[in-house]
């Protein structure tokens, strides 16, 4: 304990001395959340993510979270230095959307806008119309079948299909998925909620739609937050990773959170429900790329110019 406070008091010394600024995600570790709040960053979900680096005056930022967080902050100030905690830390989602497989896609697909989740590359991003995260996804997608317009939706399958259902909209869907809400299972849910009746379900978008039928609140990390807050309930089930249940708890004293059931799930299964690259952020690392420097985010510039107007559209339409 006396080191982990030694290690946060030095994370404190070198932002003030570096004069940079933490903006960390809800899926990281609780004390790199706090560290966030108590000096000045944010803690959030991807949107407000994107929206604090880019507003925010410091030169430095360093982004706790996987690493389209940090691709963006980068083409959103590429005068500002990115850095993260480790560099290695992806996403599925991205991970299962290579540029070159999905560019031949919306090449195939020339008729319809194309629109990306954040959780893909830069260069995924510089082919888009439009990049949207959980929060804002629906509403961009209704006003664009509002439109007339044909959609081309990558990666996520789950909130792909999820937004089509809400909206009507024409979507081709790419086939990917986050390998943690992808674990969630809607017979377990099903049964869980019979045992706490009085309980409301509140689960992120990634998750499969046999899940998402079950919810009470379907929302992105800070969606799902707010409404445990001013919900009219005590009890949630909550179906998104178990980083989140640091803020909630915090958010809603008093309130009792209990984790959606996965495959692995189990009294004892800690993990189940944890990204394992938002987990590769902590303490040490954080101090030491605050320390050297190192680990610094490049995106290719042309790539940056070409991505930043799908991003920048999807600010424009938030304001
Ligand atoms: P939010 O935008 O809802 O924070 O989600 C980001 C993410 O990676 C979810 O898995
Ligand atoms: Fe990607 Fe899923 Fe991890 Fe979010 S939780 S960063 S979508 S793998």
């Amino acid at each position: 304990a006396a080191e982990k406070t030694a290690l946060k008091e030095r994370i404190k010394r070198l932002l003030k001395e570096r004069e940079a600024v933490l903006v960390a995600h809800y899926y990281v570790d609780g004390d790199l959340q706090d560290l966030a709040e108590e000096t000045g960053g944010c803690v959030s979900d991807s949107l407000e993510m994107a929206r604090f680096g880019r507003d925010h005056p410091a030169k430095t930022l360093v982004v706790a979270g996987v690493r389209f967080m940090g691709e963006t902050a980068k083409i959103l100030s590429p005068e500002k230095r990115i850095l993260m905690p480790d560099l290695d830390a992806t996403c599925s989602l991205d991970l299962g959307c290579p540029a070159d497989e999905f560019s031949a896609f919306c090449d195939a697909h020339p008729d319809r806008t194309v629109v990306v989740y954040a959780n893909t590359s830069a260069a995924v991003k510089a082919r888009a119309d439009w990049m949207v995260t959980s929060s804002i996804g629906l509403d961009i997608v209704a006003h664009l079948h509002a439109q007339g317009k044909k959609i081309l939706w990558a990666p996520d399958k789950h909130l792909g299909s999820y937004i089509q259902k809400q909206t009507g909209a024409d979507m081709l869907l790419w086939q990917g998925s986050c390998l943690v809400h992808d674990e969630f299972k809607g017979i377990e849910l099903d049964l869980l909620k019979a045992e706490h009746p009085e309980a409301r379900v509140l689960v992120h978008p990634e998750s499969p739609a046999n899940v998402v039928a079950l919810a009470d609140v379907v929302g992105s990390t800070t969606q799902l937050i707010n409404a445990a807050q001013t919900m009219d309930a005590t009890t949630f089930i909550v179906a998104t990773d178990n980083g989140i249940l640091h803020k909630m708890r915090a958010a809603a004293p008093g309130k009792h959170f209990i984790e959606a059931p996965t495959a692995g799930n189990s009294a004892t299964c800690k993990s189940c429900a944890h990204c394992p690259w938002m987990a590769m952020n902590g303490l040490q690392n954080l101090a030491d790329v605050l320390e050297n420097g190192s680990n610094e985010i490049h995106v290719d510039p042309q790539v940056g110019k070409e991505a930043v107007r799908a991003i920048d559209r999807m600010l424009d339409f938030a304001a």
